[in-house]
């Protein structure tokens, strides 16, 4: 059932680009790009950070300008000068950052999102209509919890069903599983395939995961730095030509070996407790501990206690109970942070751990600035910030056209990299990390990671939150599961078995 604003024809539709090319002053972002999307197929399109695939889905979207190029609907050339344009066709799409206005309720936000929403609304007719809507999907987000208690996976799922709400024909997904578990992924994936095989609607999608491309998609195509490089029937190419189209040669680093054993306690949290985000449940940790030279890996599904747990470490939430740092009471202002060298990677790190207007050399050399983003700059003189902002971009890889670039115009794996370059850099004794490799392509992921077991290996105390399993198995030292707020399993990682993990992730004791 379609409730669209927009009186699209149903049926998947065509979607094709022809020679698209984008500048950003003299850099190009996208050069001679044809890409032809059949009706009803599950495109994937996989590039390395910063290759151009977000770039080459907001000009087909009317968000950029294309330099030059066309594009095809259904056959038909197409002149998309804004997003209304794209929506009014039955272009839709679900972005890398979350579009959802956090203090309102899920259904508030599919309503409102309608361009025919009434000036004043028959919620009694909306919830009906909503009601069997969501009957009619295949998956479900809760409709009355206001979107800032939503975990990251809930909040994807919505974005998806929004587009369904609005009748949408072309989807455009940005990496859509980077804050799902396998299994959420699965299910969601699996839902789109499906409804492309019913011939409802046509799929691009953006992944760095090639076992998605595999299992999902029918026809995959590969930018690298601009360019097209490769194209193909996903059933006649395996990981390792996707993975050689990507980056033109092989061979990814391998993870450094582990070194040294764990030394003294450094965090210890004891009897914790706080209200989780609904306010209806409780967060209680009794007992966690994370010493020197050791990583503890916190596996579990979204939406069970990890985000509060990060809230209370990083003094968001109010909780009760006690935390110590290195034997001292910590109650994460920024001067014990700073006295006692505790870093933090949060979650969707351009809206937690950047000032997304100021330039990429500001958020790399500060440090002190504020988590809402007011930044304070007297530290640091301006050409010593440069020349250290210069030596990390480089270091970590970043790709930016400039250090006066705003770091919210990088690329999402490239935000991720300068968040991390400035957190992992000097003296860390505690780092607390949440999805650290989110966005990233492959051969940053195991970058990322060697530089995280380095930082351990070095004597850093690291305690890793992850909804990537596989990521918690390599890092960690020891493995804690998280269930309903509370740590329901523990095990050393050299001896963790996998189902069992998953068995306790599900709340199943
Ligand atoms: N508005 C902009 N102004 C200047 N440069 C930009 C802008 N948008 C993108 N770029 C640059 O274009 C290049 C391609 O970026 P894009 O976001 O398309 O990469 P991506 O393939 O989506 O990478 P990721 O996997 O990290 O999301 C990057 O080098 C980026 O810095
Ligand atoms: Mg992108």
């Amino acid at each position: 059932m379609i409730i669209g604003e927009d009186p699209v024809l149903p049926g998947a539709l065509e979607v094709a680009t022809l020679g698209m090319t984008m500048r950003f002053g003299g850099f190009t972002a996208l050069d001679d790009v044809s890409i032809r999307v059949a009706p009803g197929s599950f495109h994937a399109l996989l590039g390395e950070n910063g290759a151009g695939k977000s770039t080459l889905v907001k000009c087909m979207m009317g968000f950029y300008h294309a330099t030059s190029g066309q594009m095809t609907v259904g056959g038909r050339e197409a002149r998309i000068a804004d997003p209304r344009d794209a929506h009014a066709l039955g272009l839709g799409m679900v972005y890398q950052h979350f579009t959802l206005v956090p203090s309102l309720t899920a259904a508030e936000n599919l309503v409102i999102s309608r361009r025919d929403t009434p000036a004043v609304i028959d919620w009694a007719r909306e919830s009906r209509a909503l009601r069997d809507f969501m009957a009619a999907m295949p998956f479900r987000v809760p409709l009355d919890q206001p979107i800032s208690r939503l975990a990251a996976g809930e909040k994807q799922k919505l974005e998806i069903l929004k587009q369904l709400y609005l009748g949408r024909r072309f989807l455009i997904l940005d990496e859509p599983t980077s804050v799902l578990t396998p299994d959420e992924a699965d299910e969601v994936l699996g839902h789109v395939r499906a409804l492309c095989a019913a011939g409802e609607i046509s799929v691009l999608m953006i992944t760095h995961k090639f076992r998605e491309v595999t299992a999902f998609a029918d026809e995959v195509s590969v930018l690298r730095r601009g360019r097209l490089v490769g194209q193909g029937r996903v059933a006649d190419l395996g990981h390792a030509d996707m993975a050689a189209m990507m980056i033109g040669t092989s061979a990814a680093r391998t993870p450094l070996p582990r070194q040294g054993a764990a030394g003294p306690e450094v965090l210890s949290v004891r009897g914790v407790k706080a209200r989780d985000r609904s306010g209806l449940k409780e967060i209680a940790i009794d007992a966690l501990t994370v010493k020197a030279g050791e990583v503890v890996g916190i596996a579990g599904i979204s939406g069970n206690g990890q985000m509060e747990l990060m809230e209370i470490l990083t003094g968001q939430r109010p909780a009760q109970g006690e935390i110590r740092v290195a034997g001292r009471p910590y109650h994460a202002t920024r001067t014990e942070a700073q006295a006692l060298a505790v870093r933090y990677l949060p979650e969707e790190p351009l809206r937690n751990a950047c000032a997304g207007r100021m330039s990429v050399a500001e958020n790399i050399a500060f440090r002190s600035f504020d988590r809402n983003g007011a930044a304070s700059r007297f530290w640091l003189a301006g050409g010593q910030m440069r020349a250290r902002a210069a030596q990390l971009v480089d270091a970590f890889k970043v790709k930016t056209a400039s250090l006066d670039a705003p770091i919210a115009a990088l690329s999402g794996g490239n935000v991720q990299r300068a968040v991390l370059a400035r957190e992992l850099t000097g003296e860390v004794r505690l780092l607390v990390i949440s999805n650290p490799c989110f966005g990233l392509d492959f051969s940053a992921v195991a970058e990322i990671r060697a530089r995280i077991m380095a930082a351990r290996n070095a004597g850093t105390a690291v305690l890793l939150m992850s909804e990537d399993l596989d990521e918690v198995m390599e890092l960690s030292d020891r493995i804690l599961v998280m269930s309903e707020g509370r740590i329901a399993f523990e095990t050393p990682a050299a001896t963790a078995d996998l189902a069992t993990i998953g068995h306790h992730m599900g709340g199943h004791a």
